[in-house]
């Protein structure tokens, strides 16, 4: 599998500047086509717009967030059945910021994660420990309980991504050292093993492990690697076209 690079753009690109940075990228897709598994997430607004531009090109288009269920009064919300209607084939749930500012809690993302799976778009699960839960040794607990409880009763036929991204290390210009993202990576392993009492090799095609969290274009290659964590999550570093193409073309060269 080719190493996956997916651009997190969260609130801060509107559809000209999401349209102008996809449109840079574009021009460089011959690079990095076959070679890498690019996927796009831009905000709601500028999904339709990305949509049209992406149908002839390698790269996938993914969603920052989801409603639980696939229709009904739910104001303001957008259900997987629209996203597919863009032709999303990935979803971000569980990312850190909507579980503290919109408090999204594990019940939510584990239903979350069934309708994405039950209308095919891949899940790009995120689970991390706050700096508080570091300092206190509870970086395996947290990240246990959270895989315990986000795919509780999931069984997919699809590839889940779960992104290993410690909270304090997302947008702080501080990643977590490519030993611990490692050794957090094996343990989500074994968990995911625990869990579904299936030898890795049944589950190495259903569950991709990443990184997220300061990632940049100087350390990118520290994280990824052939066998355990296959690719990365970006925010800042993926919402600036040098910073952009200066990740995506050290991660070609690995
Ligand atoms: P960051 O964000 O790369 O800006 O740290 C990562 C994320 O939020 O997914």
């Amino acid at each position: 599998m080719q190493p996956i690079f997916i651009a997190n753009w969260k609130m801060n690109l509107n559809l000209s500047q999401s349209i102008e940075l996809l449109d840079e990228l574009l021009k460089e897709e011959s690079k990095f086509k076959d070679k890498l598994k690019i996927i796009i997430c831009p905000s709601f607004t500028s999904l339709y717009s990305l949509s049209q531009k992406l149908k002839h090109s390698s790269f996938y288009l993914g969603a920052q967030n989801v409603y639980l269920k696939d229709r009904g009064s739910f104001t303001g919300e957008i259900s997987p059945l629209m996203l597919k209607e863009l032709k999303v084939q990935y979803c971000i749930v569980g990312h850190s910021e909507r579980r503290s500012y919109l408090k999204e809690d594990d019940e939510m993302i584990n239903q979350k994660i069934k309708i994405l799976v039950k209308n095919n778009i891949s899940p790009i699960l995120c689970i991390g420990e706050t700096k508080k839960e570091r300092e206190q040794g509870f970086t395996k607990n947290k990240i246990q309980n959270q895989l315990e409880q986000d795919l509780k009763g999931v069984i997919s036929h699809i590839p889940i991504f779960i992104a290993y991204e410690p909270v304090w290390a997302i947008g702080s210009g501080n990643p977590v050292k490519s030993e611990e993202a490692k050794d957090v990576a094996l343990f989500i392993r074994k968990k995911l093993i625990e869990l579904y009492n299936q030898n890795w090799e049944e589950l190495k095609s259903k569950f991709i492990i990443l990184y997220g969290g300061s990632v940049s274009k100087e350390n990118i290659k520290d994280f990824v690697d052939k066998d355990l964590i296959k690719g990365v999550l970006v925010g800042g570093a993926s919402q600036k076209k040098e910073s952009l193409l200066g990740c995506l073309n050290v991660l070609v060269s690995l």
